[in-house]
């Protein structure tokens, strides 16, 4: 073997070498049966977040996340029918989800993933992972005061 020939024999190897390691050190995120899961299922069980109607997420669209719940007010009246409940952590990577009034849909403030107030998914996350449905908590109302409990 010529010496020009073993060292492009070498450099290809190397270069088959590097290309395989970083594709598999890469994975592509689009392709991941799961969604990365640390913002999870939401609060644990028994977490009990209450919102005082007197004072909070008075007018249509007002939103609040207590205890790791996000409140929205989708209707005029104080009863639970006027509310929604969700996870206020995405279940993608933990970001936090806000309710955006003009577009009436919720989305996570770290890759813009989209929900209706019912939890579906309305767009995945912007980095080309996967996100799963939100958890909804049925609403209780005692007074001025709504309540979820986990
Ligand atoms: S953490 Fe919400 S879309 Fe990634």
């Amino acid at each position: 073997m010529e010496r020009n020939d073993f060292i492009k024999s070498l450099g290809l190897g190397i270069a088959l070498v590097c290309t395989g390691s970083c594709l598999s050190g890469c994975g592509s995120k689009g392709s991941d049966p799961q969604p990365n899961n640390p913002g999870g299922g939401g609060p644990a069980t028994g977490t009990t977040a209450n919102v005082d109607l007197a004072t909070q997420i008075l007018s249509i669209g007002a939103s609040v996340t207590v205890n790791g719940i996000l409140f929205i007010r989708t209707a005029a009246g104080n009863t639970t029918s006027s509310f929604a409940a969700t996870q206020a952590v995405c279940p993608h990577q933990g970001g936090a989800l806000n309710f955006i009034q003009a577009s009436n849909f919720i989305q996570c403030a770290l890759h813009a993933s989209r929900y209706t107030t019912a939890g579906s998914i309305l767009a995945q996350p912007n980095d080309g992972g996967t996100t799963s449905a939100l958890k909804v908590y049925t609403t209780s109302i005692s007074g001025n005061t709504l309540s979820v409990t986990v």
